[in-house]
């Protein structure tokens, strides 16, 4: 990694590993992009990158002729009423009124290592493997400054980029729109990857061509929901899993955010991702300063699987800090699919007891055992143990404990119920305009996080809790999304605050939580996968991935999440078949081949179980112990096209030294023969030269196995078939 700037020639230039990545200042001041892609040499003249010819009805700034108009040229930062047409990256307003926004270039540095963003996750790395360029802008039209920042780290493809919006001047600002990357191409010839999809339904890939227009996607939800993942992949038309040119940005937010592709009318393009500017606005008084969240981009000439493998390795070793990310995780088994809200000590104890005797290794207790919370109707925000239910709290986890097994604990933080003692008491504390009409979602409000008293209320309840109880982890849920934004402890003038101060109030209270229990193992969780990003990430090492436990249809959904995220943060579960989402009954060795892939857990009731039942879950808990260092610390590959939305998909993992090798085939539907293709399992990530062998004996090199594969068209000839391979090189 380096950072080339050349003061005289205000051209400054990111390396990674294979790319770079330049800008400079063009002749109005403003700060051009220069190329994105695979390495150059930044010696050769590159000034034709940044001219443009004069085209119409393109404005110039004064005294710059007709040619290079803002509207035309490719920008870093762009800004707003300037004769840039296109979507803006930022927008100020004046207390004049006006909201015309011109930034331009006024200085630089370059640093070791990266500062942390206050109250915000991004990545980090020590200041020898990490570079930063600052690059100051100033706003021509009010003085206010923008410091954008881009950290390269070494081995990495990733660039890092954020904005900070310093007030120098001496009166208040406001930000109304602030994105935190700004890609410009001068060509459209990509197709877009983002991940789409719904409640149980989360981060199916949807691949298409761009047209001209913008093509929106995004968040208004005050988290990033299920509907879409904030992150997008610009790919080549031909670029496919192993080959191709591809283009990856990711936000380092869990707020409403924006990912806007603009194809211009001169089939440019511009892409933009940031806090949403819907509902947002951000006081800014003199002296102050407001950070944008970080966003993380990555290209890869080879294909979506090396961008995958970036950005896993990335999110491993710079933004997940957790002490769990490299560690096997507990195999726990959840009550909530066995239970719901029907449970008892002697019931929780009894599914403790029968997970100890099959090897697992944690007892996660669900929603239900606070307040007098026996339905979904009550009790959200008092974090109290439900003694009737549950007797003594402290005695059920240490008898718990004493069977060999870890404790952890649901909690729901950021609600509370109308029928809850915290509500009668501090009725202010919810998120809603006084006195007019508020929404509820599975009956309950949500508090408003954005009040310190708030935060601190939680944080005293939730850590008294863990003081006093051996509890090693907690399922941190949110179930429903904001409505009626609207803070009673904030001005008028700073209403379009409340969101984003709503997801700095959540990541202070998880970053509270980790100061004072620093091994506390945090599962994230949104209805399942409402809010899998890499902000909670930074301080959850795996999210529940989707309330919808049925294998089958968790193959496009961890797929799809694996387009972004590492398999270790993935919170994978066999669950109780009929499934309870789908009504689908597949086999356990199918159930596990999803599960597996993941965290690994139970979510069904395993004092059920019959002697066959039981043989089948110690083998599977042999097979985690197994396969599971492979899993978390290998190398992904996606060995099918389409993200598992295909009728047949396979993947594997490749260790480091590629010797060992565990591969996934899986067929969703069987297929009169007729219809039915063969089969072949092609790895990818092998040593070609080596010989590996499999479980069964059969050995084949590691040329064979990539560029002819193995045949599977039998045992992929049933509904929900799969077949696990495990290869070792000798
Ligand atoms: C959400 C979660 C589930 C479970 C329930 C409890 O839906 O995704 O796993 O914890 O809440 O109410």
């Amino acid at each position: 990694m380096a950072i080339i700037c050349n003061e005289a020639t205000k051209f400054f230039a990111l390396e990674t590993m294979n790319s770079t990545y330049a800008m400079q200042v063009g002749n109005s001041g403003e700060l051009l992009h220069v190329c994105y892609g695979g390495k150059i040499d930044c010696t050769d003249d590159l000034s034709a990158l940044t001219q443009r010819p004069d085209r119409a009805f393109s404005p110039s700034p004064a005294g710059q002729g007709r040619s290079n108009s803002l509207n035309v040229l490719p920008a870093e930062l762009a800004g707003f009423g300037s004769g840039d047409f296109r979507m803006t990256a930022c927008r100020i307003k004046k207390a004049n009124g006006s909201s015309v926004t011109a930034p331009v270039y006024k200085s630089f540095r370059v640093y070791n290592g990266k500062p942390a963003l206050p109250g915000l996750p991004a990545s980090f790395a020590a200041e020898t493997a990490c570079r930063t360029l600052e690059i100051t802008l100033e706003d021509l039209f009010s003085g206010v400054e923008f410091l954008l920042s881009f950290s390269v780290f070494d081995n990495s493809d990733v660039i890092a980029r954020s904005v900070k919006v310093v007030n120098n001047t001496s009166e208040t600002v406001e930000i109304e729109n602030l994105m935190s990357l700004q890609l410009d191409f001068d060509h459209a010839d990509f197709d877009l990857l983002y991940p789409q999809g719904n409640w149980a339904y989360e981060r199916h890939i949807e691949r298409m061509p761009l047209h001209p227009g913008i093509q929106s996607f995004g968040s208004v939800r005050g988290s990033t929901g299920h509907q879409y993942n904030p992150g997008f992949v610009l790919a080549a038309k031909t670029a496919s899993e192993n080959s191709g040119e591809v283009y990856g940005a990711l936000l380092v937010y869990s707020g409403s955010y924006t990912a806007d592709i603009q194809v211009d009318a001169f089939s440019g393009i511009r892409a933009l991702l940031g806090i949403n500017p819907e509902n947002f606005c951000w006081q800014l008084t003199p002296g102050a300063e407001f950070h944008s969240p970080e966003a993380l981009l990555c290209y890869s000439a080879e294909g979506l699987n090396a961008l995958s493998a970036q950005s896993h390795k990335f999110i491993m070793e710079h933004i997940i800090r957790s002490p769990w990310k490299h560690a096997k995780r507990p195999i726990l088994v959840n009550n909530w699919e066995a239970t719901y809200f029907d449970f008892d000590d002697n019931k929780i104890y009894a599914i403790a007891e029968k997970a100890a005797s099959l090897g697992i290794e944690m007892l996660v207790l669900d929603d239900g055992w606070f307040g007098e919370r026996n339905d979904d109707n009550s009790s959200l925000g008092d974090w109290f143990v439900n003694t009737d239910k549950l007797g003594d709290f402290a005695a059920l986890v240490k008898r718990i404990n004493a069977l060999g097994l870890k404790f952890g604990l649901w909690f729901e933080p950021e609600m509370i119920s109308e029928k809850s003692k915290l509500y009668e008491k501090h009725p202010e504390w919810v998120l809603c305009v006084p006195g007019k009409r508020r929404s509820y979602a599975r009956n309950q409000l949500i508090l408003d996080m954005s009040r310190k008293e708030v935060v601190d209320y939680l944080f005293e309840t939730i850590a008294g809790l863990l003081k006093e109880i051996h509890i090693e982890y907690i399922k941190w849920d949110m179930n429903r999304n904001l409505t009626e934004i609207f803070s009673a402890a904030l001005p008028a003038g700073q209403q379009g605050e409340v969101a984003h101060r709503y997801v700095m109030g959540v990541y202070e209270l998880h970053e509270r939580l980790l100061q004072a229990f620093p091994d506390l193992l945090i599962e994230g969780c949104s209805g399942g996968g409402g809010r899998f990003d890499a902000g909670m990430l930074y301080y959850a090492p795996q999210i529940w991935c989707s309330d919808d436990s049925d294998a089958l249809e968790r193959i496009p959904i961890q797929l799809g999440t694996s387009l972004f995220y590492p398999c270790s943060s993935m919170g994978a579960h066999v669950s109780v078949c009929p499934n309870h989402q789908t009504g689908r009954s597949v086999s356990y060795d199918f159930r596990a081949a999803l599960a597996l892939g993941g965290t690994f857990g139970y979510e069904l009731d395993i004092t059920k179980f019959t002697a066959e039942e039981d043989k089948i879950i110690r083998e599977q808990v042999a097979a985690y112990h197994k396969y599971n260092d492979l899993v978390r610390e290998g190398r992904f590959f996606r060995l099918s096209e389409g993200f598992g939305r295909t009728n047949c998909a396979a993947w594997c993992w490749v260790s480091d030294d590629r010797q060992e090798v565990l591969a996934v085939a899986v067929c969703k539907q069987a297929r009169p023969c007729s219809q039915e293709p063969f089969k072949r399992l092609r790895f990818a990530g092998l040593d070609a030269g080596k010989v590996y062998t499999l479980e069964d004996g059969r050995s084949f090199h590691g040329s064979t196995l990539m560029n002819t594969g193995i045949d599977v068209t039998v045992a992929l000839s049933k509904d929900a078939s799969c077949v696990m391979l495990y290869l070792k090189a000798k």
